[in-house]
């Protein structure tokens, strides 16, 4: 059996999938999404992602498109009818269909939401993480409202581009300040000499990762310490182990910034730990 996609009520084979050419996502990148990571079929971080949605939904003045209880169901569905055990679940809502036009429709119109369901080698991802990845550092060139998650994502993937052209798996982006804000679909962790952990808070102009408040309560569950405090590239060569997080990446050990390697430029302990921890604690909170 193909893949399935659930596009505004019914559920569709993904090849022949479609929205209309006047969604607003389409047009303008009106819509916001969420990922969860799937775990045994199951939907990981559930309350965060679908906290997440709402608030992104809200600041945009978009209206849930259905309950969070009947949008579970429909997710739950659409993951059965993809059979996928391990994978990711994507969501995207728009504002709707609406003859083109910058400001909001005057006529009420319903917002437009789709699912997919993609399956992931737990095994390969096992390998990579085993590994460890490379990053790469490029200016921040976003807007000012990256806590909303938005499908306007042209700058993330011409990072993202970049850095798979220089052969590393991530880019950070850096800010005019010279510190690290995050990554183009990840938020970014060192480990200082002392052992501290230390990511950016989130007053800074990033997206508040559902996986990154995960870590933070394991992290502080386990006594080590923890620092939300902005870090440079310089100061990520320098540490003794980075790591990326998110809904794809989970916990994603990173063992060079531009060609430079993080301590000895291998996996380290702090982060393999927290990697298993967190999949641990998503195994076990996922619905
Ligand atoms: N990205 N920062 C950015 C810019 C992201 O796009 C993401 C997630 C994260 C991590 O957030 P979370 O832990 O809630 O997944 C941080 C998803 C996975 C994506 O775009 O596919």
């Amino acid at each position: 059996m193909g893949r399935i996609a659930y596009v505004n009520g019914a559920f569709e084979r993904h090849g022949e999938a479609a929205v209309h050419i006047e969604d607003r996502g389409y047009q303008l990148a009106d819509a916001v999404y969420e990922v969860w990571a799937l775990f045994d079929g199951r939907l990981a971080d559930p309350e965060g992602h679908f906290a997440r949605l709402e608030r992104s939904l809200s600041e945009l003045k978009i209206p849930m498109p259905m309950s969070r209880r009947a949008l579970t169901v429909v997710l739950r569905e659409t993951v059965r009818q993809n059979r996928v055990k391990d994978g990711l679940v994507y969501l995207q809502v728009s504002r709707g269909v609406a003859p083109r036009d910058h400001a909001f429709p005057t006529d009420p119109v319903s917002p437009a939401m789709i699912i997919t369901v993609k399956a992931i080698d737990r095994a390969a991802a096992e390998a990579k993480a085993a590994k460890g990845v490379s990053v790469i550092t490029t200016p921040e060139n976003r807007w000012g409202r990256c806590d909303i998650k938005t499908v306007g994502l042209l700058p993330n993937a011409l990072a993202k581009q970049a850095a798979k052209e220089r052969g590393a798996a991530e880019a950070w982006f850096v800010d005019e300040l010279g510190f690290v804000t995050e990554g183009a679909s990840s938020n970014a962790w060192i480990v200082d000499a002392d052992g501290t952990l230390r990511t950016r808070d989130t007053n800074a102009n990033i997206l508040r990762g559902v996986t990154r408040y995960t870590l933070l309560d394991l992290i502080r569950e386990t006594g080590m310490k923890v620092d939300e405090r902005p870090f440079t590239p310089a100061e990520a060569k320098a540490a003794t182990e980075a790591f990326i997080t998110g809904a794809g990446a989970l916990v994603l050990p990173v063992i060079a910034v531009d060609g430079a390697p993080v301590g000895k430029g291998v996996v380290g302990p702090v982060a393999t730990r927290l990697r298993r921890l967190y999949i641990e604690r998503a195994r076990e909170t996922a619905i």
